[in-house]
């Protein structure tokens, strides 16, 4: 069992999230309240029919659910509910910057206009910023399966969206088999160009040469996941000599059988071997828990102790596509912090 000192000092630690994503972080009430606001028919009627809805088999089969919940937003209200939604949760877990993914191609299919979805997470992002002080930023992630013209097309949008929802950059995610990284390079050059960030869901359902060929085709900075990457020391040592981030989500690769059990998972092994690797839920109802409870698993699996979750916390700062002065500033306010809960809690 977890202690419970280690619970608290883990719940009010100040951390970032750098892998979530928006439309996989409907809470089973809102999903209901927005289904009912547009007449769609789920396969479940209340919030425990939804959580057991929730049984996954494989990164495919998650996408078509994923798709699914993705079908309760219409309008520029449903993205600002749960912007906002989102931004209450920050606040709950002692986040006080995130960084979060939408993925367009998903509502592009449902021919929902692109202004629709910007103008809901702006106006969400702004309350969340004034109701609660929660830095939100936006990734906008191209379906690694979309032709690589609308890979470029979705960039040329971000960018012009870029101020108004506070987009900081381009990233990749579903389906990992059959459609390499490569495929998107025009995306991810023109990216580069404009200065946006680039990322890249990889080594999640394809092993190390998934992650190879993000970082060599992509040019990406972090790696989304990247925990296959365990399997080719070659790509271990190059991600430890390099920094590059690991946005590693343990339960959520349990839940979707990456690994067996989380005793198998290699979030130490990759930290232990020097990868700069963070904590995050990824779709956090739908794998049932949130960035603390994976904070809480990892901690009591493997035993760590309050210097361990003080160097995830760090991590996940270091990480984070924060300008260099800014960074330097949540890094000091983290020190001065973990001093002042070490003499309160432990
Ligand atoms: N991997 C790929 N695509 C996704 C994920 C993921 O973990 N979550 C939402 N879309
Ligand atoms: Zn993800």
């Amino acid at each position: 069992m977890l202690e419970p000192a280690l619970k608290t000092y883990i719940e009010r630690i100040p951390k970032t999230e750098l892998h979530c994503h928006l439309e996989g972080s409907i809470q089973p009430a809102t999903l209901l309240k927005l289904a009912a606001r547009h007449g769609i028919e789920l396969p479940f009627t209340d919030e425990e029919g939804a959580k057991a809805f929730y049984e996954f088999t494989s990164l495919n089969q998650f996408l078509g659910i994923f798709a699914l919940a993705c079908s309760t937003l219409k309008t520029r209200q449903d993205f600002e509910t749960i912007t906002l939604d989102l931004g209450a949760d920050s606040a709950s877990q002692g986040i006080p910057y995130r960084e979060v993914f939408f993925t367009y191609a998903y509502h592009d299919r449902r021919s929902i206009p692109w202004e629709e979805v910007i103008s809901g997470i702006a106006s969400g992002r702004e309350k969340v910023k004034q109701q609660y002080n929660v830095e939100m930023w936006f990734i906008a992630d191209i379906d690694r399966t979309v032709d690589p013209q609308d890979g470029v097309r979705l960039v040329e949008m971000a960018q012009a969206s870029r101020d108004q929802a506070g987009i900081i950059g381009i990233g990749l995610d579903s389906q990992e088999i059959g459609y390499p990284a490569k495929r998107q390079k025009p995306a991810f050059d023109l990216a580069k160009r404009l200065g946006l960030h680039r990322v890249a869901h990889a080594g999640e359902d394809v092993g190390p040469e998934s992650v190879w060929d993000a970082l060599q085709s992509l040019d990406v900075e972090r790696i989304d996941h990247g925990v296959r990457s365990i399997d080719d020391p070659a790509l271990v040592k190059h991600l430890a000599e390099r920094q590059v981030a690991l946005t590693v989500c343990p339960l959520s690769n349990i839940e979707l059988k990456v690994y067996p059990q989380l005793r198998d998972h290699p979030v130490k092994r990759l930290t232990d071997a020097g990868v700069l690797v963070m904590l995050n839920s990824d779709d956090p109802p739908m794998f049932h828990c949130n960035v603390l409870d994976n904070y809480f698993a990892v901690a009591e699996t493997f035993n760590l102790n309050a210097a361990d979750i003080d160097q995830y916390a760090r991590n996940s700062f270091k990480a984070a596509f924060l300008p260099d002065e800014r960074k330097q500033q949540y890094l000091a306010d983290l020190e001065r912090e973990i001093k002042k809960l070490r003499s309160e809690i432990l």
